[in-house]
């Protein structure tokens, strides 16, 4: 009988890319994935350091799960717990003081070490390096037949904001080489991927080459792109995250002219106050980025916008709130995610205690944001109403008879059909809007 594992995932989509690896990896060396944790012989955590909320949910997390775990030996069985990811690079050794049970420790550049870990008995319990190239050289591809597929290309980040853990957790920028990326997508369209996400935690500073016509030539995202949208059935490309300042014309250019770049763009700026984006070193003004997606507009006119912003940042007055607001105002999202401030050990912003901002002063310019970027969000979908749109559907619905696909805008639009249309990419009249998704009618 194989032994089973469970895998548990927290935080961004690299974290999703990862999961899918780490199953792939231990389904070729032997072992059987399980939905239950539980009967699980080995318990797998794949973790996230961004905020403390996300990295206190594992320790609660594996404070259930130990108990267990020490349950089941008394009865005369085992389980094994992994801690993976990032809360495993930044805390490696820590975790195990703080729960004995952990058994391995994984940063995110050390999952092609796991199978091996598990069959020999070794001393050493946390794999922590910086192993960015074998870890994407010796990952597997899962096969599935999903529609919409995500590839990372590019890991880690060396702009250093002064609030995030990343380029400590994940390491330096790495580029994954463009021919890897580009048999993976070639392969995940061979199964039946219409769509990919290219994903990193700063795409937009993607770098890598290729010879062309026996010349070295530098491939940026814009090209990356330009390259893929060639393997044919491949419908649409996205990318995620991206810094402003990486954006360059040759990547505005390349949203104009290829079609299969879906014009949405997730660009986080953080705050809209330039005292808070520069004790924050991102490095650029309010109105850098008020002007940067003005001319995105005016070359792409139906490029949407998506961001992040971090409230209660330390030093942040409401006259800095103030600010962030009126630059939502005048960008207008489709749709954003917003986060109290949290301060993160090792980083820039948690060395310096002065100047935090009052809790409850956080947690309702919290709230004053979510509503106002909830209303943008309900405005910008309120436009489609009776219009029809493009649909690729990837999922079934709840209901009988029913798929789930999604807008170039993202916007999820659940429609009726009697034939399966998952894979199709439809015209759709956009009926009418329940929260935050629609539900249409097939036009063609
Ligand atoms: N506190 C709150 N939010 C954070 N983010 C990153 N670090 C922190 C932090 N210390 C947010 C940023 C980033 C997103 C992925 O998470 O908005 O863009
Ligand atoms: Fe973190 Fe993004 Fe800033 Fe890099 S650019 S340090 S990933 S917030």
């Amino acid at each position: 009988m194989k032994q089973s594992f469970f895998i548990k995932t927290y935080g961004c989509q690299m974290n999703v890319y990862d999961s899918e690896k780490i199953v792939e990896l231990l389904t070729n060396g032997g072992y059987r994935q399980s939905s239950n944790l539980e009967e699980s012989d080995i318990a797998i955590f794949n973790t996230c350091h961004i905020r403390e909320k996300a990295a206190e949910k594992l320790f609660s997390d594996l404070g259930r799960i130990s108990k267990y775990k020490e349950n089941k030996i008394k009865s005369g069985s085992s389980m094994r717990i992994i801690v993976t990811g990032c809360v495993a690079q930044a805390e490696g050794d820590e975790i195990k003081k703080r729960n004995k049970s952990v058994d391995l420790i994984f940063g995110p550049q050390n999952y092609q070490n796991i199978v091996d870990a598990l069959k020999v008995k070794k001393k050493k319990y946390v794999y922590a390096d910086f192993l960015c190239e074998e870890k994407f050289e010796s990952l597997p591809i899962k096969n599935s037949r999903e529609i919409s597929r995500l590839v990372t290309i590019q890991e880690g980040c060396d702009k250093f904001c002064s609030f995030c853990v990343v380029p400590y957790t994940r390491g330096a920028e790495f580029s994954r080489p463009v021919e890897g990326i580009f048999f993976e997508v070639k392969k995940l369209v061979e199964m039946g991927a219409k769509e990919v996400i290219l994903l990193g935690q700063n795409v937009s500073s993607y770098n890598s080459n290729i010879f062309e016509d026996g010349k070295e030539v530098s491939v940026k995202l814009s090209k990356l792109c330009n390259l893929i949208s060639s393997i044919s059935g491949l419908e649409r490309i996205r990318y995620l995250t991206s810094h402003p300042n990486d954006i360059k014309n040759d990547l505005i250019n390349e949203h104009h002219n290829n079609k299969k770049l879906m014009p949405f763009l997730h660009l986080p700026i953080q705050s809209g106050s330039d005292k808070i984006l520069k004790k924050m070193n991102r490095n650029h003004l309010r109105d850098d980025y008020i002007k940067l997606v003005k001319k995105i507009k005016s070359k792409i006119n139906n490029m949407a916008f998506s961001s992040d912003f971090i409230v209660g940042y330390p030093g942040e007055t409401e006259n800095d709130f103030d600010q962030t607001i009126d630059l939502i105002e005048q960008v207008g999202f489709a749709s954003s995610y917003s986060f109290k401030y949290s301060p993160r050990a090792g980083t820039q912003s948690s060395l310096k205690h002065l100047d935090m901002v009052n809790e409850d002063v956080s947690d309702l310019r919290l709230k004053k944001i979510q509503r106002l970027l909830n209303k943008q969000q309900e405005e910008f979908n309120l436009n489609f109403i009776n219009k029809n749109e493009e649909v690729l559907f990837t999922n079934k619905g709840k209901k009988n008879n029913q798929f789930v696909g999604r807008t170039k805008y993202l916007q999820p639009v659940h429609v009726l059909s009697d034939v399966n249309i998952i894979g199709k990419k439809l015209i759709v009249n956009l009926e009418n809007l329940t929260s935050f998704s629609f539900h249409g009618r097939i036009i063609s």
